[in-house]
């Protein structure tokens, strides 16, 4: 059985075609118009005797370049282009569902200006700080180290918000509040710290910009249900489809990039994703 499909399309197209009052939840993680050529390079280690580096069991080993993957990130009129773009899944979205917007600061403080247009200044529930640690420090100001993602929902008093499936986090300070409660843990806050995906981890796709599993696992838990739909437009790497189907919800994940589709195709491949508009790779699948 297939759980959803991944499609090759520019999202404003693709989103003219759906139907109003059919999505449960959207996460979407566009480009954050960094002014960059997002890429990255993955690095394979290879086995080998004349290897420059001496490894596990005394083993020699060397580093070998892979494929690069990368996406364009400049934007004249980033609101311009971002805006249509909200007010279709305001459209699409169930009358009890709710958006998810992933974005860093540059951009952070209008796109909540349009959400509020879009939704109301009422539907707006959370800004989500997901707070990282990783990569240089400047020292002309404050390292730059988190992102937002901005939860409206549709109505804000009829909304999904599973509070039994959200995942405990550990007190600070286990000490202070008794055993039996520093054995549940606590209810993450508004601020989420997580790691990014680790370089070497088996998490790590080599797309770049990929979000970690963990927080598309805990925004899907709490916000769908199960057998319900959940949308990612902006789809990359195709985490969010990842979550979805490990949490038994229905996925649709759309991105202009053929290396994208091509990657979620190689994550999804045992969720027998449908593949519209591309031929996925035989040698992925
Ligand atoms: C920041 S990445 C998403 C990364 C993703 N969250 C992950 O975990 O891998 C943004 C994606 O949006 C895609 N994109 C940009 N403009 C698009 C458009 N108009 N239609 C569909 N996809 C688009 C890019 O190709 C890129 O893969």
């Amino acid at each position: 059985m297939s759980y959803g499909s991944i499609n090759l399309a520019d999202n404003i197209e693709f989103l003219s075609g759906i139907s109003n009052d059919s999505v449960n939840l959207i996460y979407i993680d566009p480009p954050f118009n960094t002014g960059a050529k997002q890429s990255m390079t993955s690095l394979k280690t290879i086995r080998d005797e004349k290897g420059d580096r001496t490894g596990f069991g005394g083993n020699r080993y060397r580093t070998e370049r892979g494929e690069s993957r990368s996406y364009l990130d400049t934007f004249d009129d980033y609101i311009g282009y971002l805006a249509p773009r909200l007010e279709e899944a305001h459209r699409i979205l169930t009358a009890d569902g709710s958006l998810f917007l992933h974005i860093d600061y540059r951009e952070s403080h209008y796109c909540k200006i349009v959400l509020d247009q879009i939704f109301g200044r009422d539907s707006f529930m959370n800004e989500i700080i997901w707070s990282y640690d990783y990569g240089g420090r400047s020292k002309r100001k404050w390292p730059a180290k988190h992102d937002s993602i901005f939860w409206y929902a549709v109505d804000p008093k009829n909304y999904t918000f599973n509070f039994d499936a959200i995942d405990r986090i550990p007190y600070l300070a286990p000490s202070l509040v008794g055993k039996e409660k520093a054995a549940r843990g606590k209810i993450p806050t508004d601020v989420w710290w997580q790691t990014i995906v680790p370089t070497n981890g088996k998490e790590r796709t080599g797309y770049p910009t990929q979000k970690p599993l963990a927080i598309l696992e805990r925004i899907v838990k709490v916000h769908s249900n199960a057998d319900e739909m959940v949308m990612d437009f902006f789809a990359g790497s195709g985490t969010t489809g990842v979550a979805a189907a490990k949490n038994e919800r229905f996925f649709t994940l759309v991105d202009a990039n053929p290396e994208a589709v091509q990657v979620a195709v190689k994550r999804l491949a045992k969720y027998s994703p449908e593949c519209v508009g591309f031929t996925p790779d035989s040698r992925l699948a």
